[in-house]
């Protein structure tokens, strides 16, 4: 049985699996290296020999038991014919929204823009590395997504004033949005992803009265379309206020906690497995500090079914070496 199923399916405590969000990315020198010889992100995502080779980079330095496929979830707007463009020291930049052109995209149009992401994720889950390891497919959640449609960028800590004005193009947008992730997450188990993750990183942007409408409603919908196929979803709805609340209505097969989370309380709340928590940036820091750190974790959860893995992306800044040390130091637990 693959790490993760043992978690999933036996409620194992006695091993604690890791894999490390933003893992294939640029604190890894022989990713940099790709990246300069590709200015294009999105092209680089579909370029499968090059999207596959990165996926497996940590695997071939570390001990994880995962890989996640590199890609975005700005695949999806890209392939609903939005533009979307990675500027240096920027992030994304998004074309204007326009909801005719997207409501004419069908799904043959769609899968024909973003097959190449498939074909990467067959290269990497029939790869002799993932014999005995998880292969990750993900989505953005539809209120992430929606997000970035709408402000054609990273919001910063607000959403601005009059997002919510256009109620129809909102609703339609949501709408799609809905329709070409289920067709997105069915081709990515197709290919050979056998846990979907779906990361709503914007979920801490919603007041609690929104919460329903954007977030549990449409994401309830993808969970239960993902367990169909009798594959395992984690959800990450970063910086919610009540994850209890998310998973009694939302019911994933694991919860991924962001940083901000007591794991202490989240323990006595939450009945799931369980992933996730450390802060990114323990990892610039010193070896001690980040034995200690892990390790309340660890033990915390010692007698909880847990995936470890950072309570955010790792940083572009960090060592390679200190992921090897968290390796190892969950390994040796
Ligand atoms: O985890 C992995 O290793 C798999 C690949 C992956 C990427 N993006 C590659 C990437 C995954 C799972 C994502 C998810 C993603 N993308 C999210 C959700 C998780 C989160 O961080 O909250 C979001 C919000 C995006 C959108 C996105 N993509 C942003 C905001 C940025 C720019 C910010 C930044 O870190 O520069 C990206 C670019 C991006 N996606 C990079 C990578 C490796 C960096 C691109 C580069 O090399 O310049």
């Amino acid at each position: 049985m693959k790490p993760i199923d043992k978690i999933i399916i036996n409620k194992d405590t006695s091993y604690k699996p890791i894999w490390i969000m933003r893992q294939a990315g640029r604190y890894l020198p022989e990713f940099r290296e790709i990246r300069k010889q590709n200015p294009n992100f999105i092209n680089l995502c579909l370029n499968d020999n090059l999207s596959s080779e990165i996926t497996l980079q940590p695997l071939k330095r570390f001990n994880l038991d995962a890989a996640i496929i590199f890609s975005d979830i700005l695949m999806l707007p890209y392939g609903l014919g939005q533009k979307v463009e990675f500027e240096k020291n920027f992030g994304p930049r998004l074309g204007e929204l326009n909801l005719s052109e997207i409501t004419k995209i069908d799904e043959i149009d769609f899968v024909e823009k973003i097959h190449r992401v498939y074909k990467a994720i067959k290269k990497v889950s029939s790869h002799p590395n993932l014999n005995n390891k998880n292969t990750i497919g993900f989505v953005g959640a539809p209120w992430t997504l929606l997000v970035y449609m709408i402000n054609q960028q990273s919001p910063k800590k607000n959403l601005k004033k009059d997002f919510f004005k256009d109620e129809y193009l909102i609703n339609r947008t949501l709408l799609i949005i809905e329709k070409f992730l289920k067709v997105h997450i069915k081709n990515q188990i197709e290919n050979g992803a056998n846990v979907i993750q779906i990361f709503d990183s914007w979920a801490g942007l919603l007041e609690e009265k929104d919460l329903p409408n954007y977030v549990y409603s449409p994401t309830l919908n993808l969970v239960n379309y993902v367990k169909s196929f009798k594959v395992p979803v984690i959800c990450f709805p970063r910086e919610i206020k009540n994850y209890k609340e998310f998973c009694d209505i939302v019911v994933p097969d694991v919860i991924s906690i962001d940083y901000n989370v007591d794991p202490k309380k989240i323990l006595q709340d939450i009945k799931i497995p369980i992933q996730g928590g450390l802060d990114p940036k323990i990892l610039l820091t010193d070896y001690n500090n980040l034995k200690n750190e892990a390790s309340k974790y660890l033990k915390t959860f010692k007698d909880h079914p847990y995936i470890f893995n950072l309570g955010h992306g790792i940083l572009p800044e960090t060592n390679p070496e200190m992921v090897k040390n968290l390796v190892n130091i969950v390994k040796d637990f």
